[in-house]
């Protein structure tokens, strides 16, 4: 496909993700070293829904290490079980944390972050990797984001 996203600014949340997750699909479709997809799931998921910070921690020696992102600078190591990025590893599920502030363990890569989303992606049954939202304001997710967001995780499962 073209290198060009056909997002409507007008549209609501629902409706955005909408049009962005078949062209998520067609962008990694072709294309086999998942670095090179990650890095353009980031971007494409920043453009289309402006999001904060938004990028992968991946599985690797025990760690999740930082992978592509698109945002301000961030931590680059977190361990099992902790914040919330150790805490979906460790739990396998998304989880949706309305106010980081209340999240026992959140790791603050920014001040700025107010409200987070974390989904893992599987292989074999086991945690590859997670995708990592952030959000500058509080409750800035919900189930509508979960749903599109895990349809965006099994695109990614195709290629693990
Ligand atoms: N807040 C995350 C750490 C990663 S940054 O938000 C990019 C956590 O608690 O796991």
């Amino acid at each position: 496909m073209a290198e060009e996203l056909i997002i409507s600014a007008s549209a609501d949340k629902q409706e955005r993700y909408q049009t962005l997750i078949p062209q998520i699909d067609a962008l990694v479709s072709d294309e086999p070293d998942l670095i090179a997809n990650l890095s353009n799931i980031a971007a494409a998921l920043k453009q289309a829904m402006n999001f904060f910070w938004v990028g992968f921690y991946l599985v690797k020696d025990k760690q999740l290490v930082l992978g592509p992102f698109q945002g301000p600078i961030a931590c680059t190591r977190i361990q099992y079980g902790k914040g919330v990025c150790g805490t979906a590893w460790k739990e396998k599920k998304t989880i949706i944390v309305p106010n980081v502030d209340e999240f026992p363990g959140h790791i603050a890569c920014s001040s700025a972050s107010r409200s987070e989303i974390v989904l893992p992606a599987f292989r074999n049954g086991e945690v590859y990797l997670v995708l990592d939202v952030d959000s500058d304001s509080l409750n800035d997710f919900d189930d509508v984001d979960a749903k599109a967001l895990e349809l965006v995780m099994r695109i990614i499962e195709k290629q693990l």
